[in-house]
């Protein structure tokens, strides 16, 4: 089979050399890719705005599945274009994807089928917004509705922070996105995240992970895309899991179907490990990034076959196993990130041969000028290790660091602290 793939980031890449693996694979081509892609695909250049364009592309190069890796071409709902194209796709229309693309469309959905998260409340105006704040108290946390590249939240500590965000909501700070905000109870606990495959009707339990979001160690700082993740997340127990596939998941394919946007793809569920039990803090509808970088090493399956099972809706007679290890990721990043990455410094990896054994790093921002390789976002490197605890993967990780010749790139170092000293209180 030819598989289309489209994205360019460490995500990208790990699935990347998933997909390569399957011996039902013919030719991967990624759109747009990036030079770790490239050794394991055929980077094309496709604009994937232009429905069309990529319809064309699968027609001409007989491609039997798209796998779309970020948010924004679901919401666009490149999914729908190819579907009525007959083109199978995994990733869920533009209806299902307002999971992801719209806080308020989740909200509603938890309230109708009774899926517990924060209590909330919408508005489209800074006064009425300001009242309920008011009457809350802090700390709250408020959100605009829309896709925000994960910067459309605050977590306020204080009325006046939580002030502030709603006049840059409705300032226009997220553009459209912040033409509605979502205010949220304040929940608190661990956060861990959990992952699905999809097929409409059948969730197929993943495995669970958790990130760091905070630039800084000790997560402080700004808000990131994630500086390194973990997997599996051993707080989150069989036991846990099961409730969340019972009270949140569950409910959410049948509500999705129900309202005739049946949901096929992956479900990402960032949960909220409270007092009462898992709440779901908020969906995406692709692969975390990191996490999706230390969920694809410890998979045992056929990642074609599981996801082309999605996409034809057989999930019902699949299985996902795992190998009983850990995997632990360290982003590493160009100066100045994630405010603004200056692109074009140096990046000397070592031989593959001379990397600890269990290591593979994943491209994220990276580009080819010449004969060098260079920084050419603000996450770069996803320096990715297994290992029997999640401990030994981030030694292992933290290693393979260090053999990498990148002056300008930083990362953090306390990467896993709260898994490892899970692991040594055993
Ligand atoms: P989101 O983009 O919805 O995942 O939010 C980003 C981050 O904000 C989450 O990972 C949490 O750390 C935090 N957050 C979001 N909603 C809440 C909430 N209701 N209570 C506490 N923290 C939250
Ligand atoms: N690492 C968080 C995300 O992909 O949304």
């Amino acid at each position: 089979m030819n598989v289309l793939l489209i994205g360019s980031g460490g995500r990208e890449h790990a699935l990347a050399d998933k997909l390569s693996l399957s011996p039902v694979l013919h030719t991967l081509y990624c759109a747009p890719g990036n030079p770790g892609i490239a050794e394991v695909a055929e980077c094309v250049v496709l604009d994937v705005t232009d429905h069309k364009a990529v319809v064309d592309f699968c027609r001409v190069n007989g491609v039997g599945l798209v796998v779309v890796g970020p948010e924004a071409p679901l919401v666009d709902g490149l999914a729908d274009s190819l579907k009525s194209a007959s083109v199978p796709v995994f990733g869920p229309s533009a209806a299902a994807a307002q999971l992801e693309g719209s806080k308020g469309f989740t909200k509603a959905l938890c309230d109708r089928m009774g899926i517990p998260t924060a209590a909330y409340a919408k508005f489209n105006n800074a006064p009425k917004a300001k009242n309920y704040i008011r009457s809350r108290g802090a700390p709250i946390v408020i959100k605009a509705d829309g896709l925000a590249a994960g910067k459309g939240v605050t977590v306020a500590m204080t009325l006046e922070e939580a002030f502030a965000a709603v006049e840059d909501c409705f300032e226009g700070a997220f553009g459209e996105a912040g033409a509605e905000v979502v205010i949220e109870e304040f929940l608190t606990g661990e956060e861990a995240s959990f992952f699905c495959l999809c097929d409409g009707t059948t969730a197929l339990p993943l495995t669970t992970a958790q990130d760091h979001k905070r630039v800084g160690e000790g997560d402080t700082g700004p808000n990131t895309g994630g500086m390194g993740a973990y997997s599996p997340a051993s707080i989150m127990t069989e036991a846990l899991i099961a409730e969340t596939m019972e009270r949140i998941i569950e409910p959410t394919m049948k509500g999705m179907a129900e309202q005739g946007m049946p949901f096929t793809g992956v479900l990402y569920a960032g949960l909220m490990l409270t007092a009462d039990g898992p709440k779901l803090i908020e969906y995406n509808v692709r692969f975390g990034d990191p996490e999706c970088q230390v969920i694809m090493p410890r998979l045992k399956e056929d990642l074609l076959l599981l996801m082309k099972g999605a996409a034809d809706g057989l999930l019902s007679s699949m299985g996902a196993r795992w190998r009983d290890a850990a995997a632990a990721t360290v982003v590493m990043c160009a100066p100045g990130y994630p405010a603004s990455a200056e692109k074009g410094s140096v990046i000397k990896l070592p031989k593959s041969v001379d990397l600890p054994e269990g290591v593979t790093i994943y491209h994220a921002g990276t580009a080819r000028k010449g004969d060098n390789l260079i920084a050419n976002g603000g996450r770069g490197l996803n320096v990715t290790a297994m290992g029997k605890t999640v401990t030994e993967a981030l030694e292992t990780a933290y290693r393979a660091i260090d053999m990498i010749d990148w002056p300008e790139g930083f990362c953090r170092r306390d990467i896993g602290w709260r898994e490892i000293e899970r692991e040594a209180n055993g």
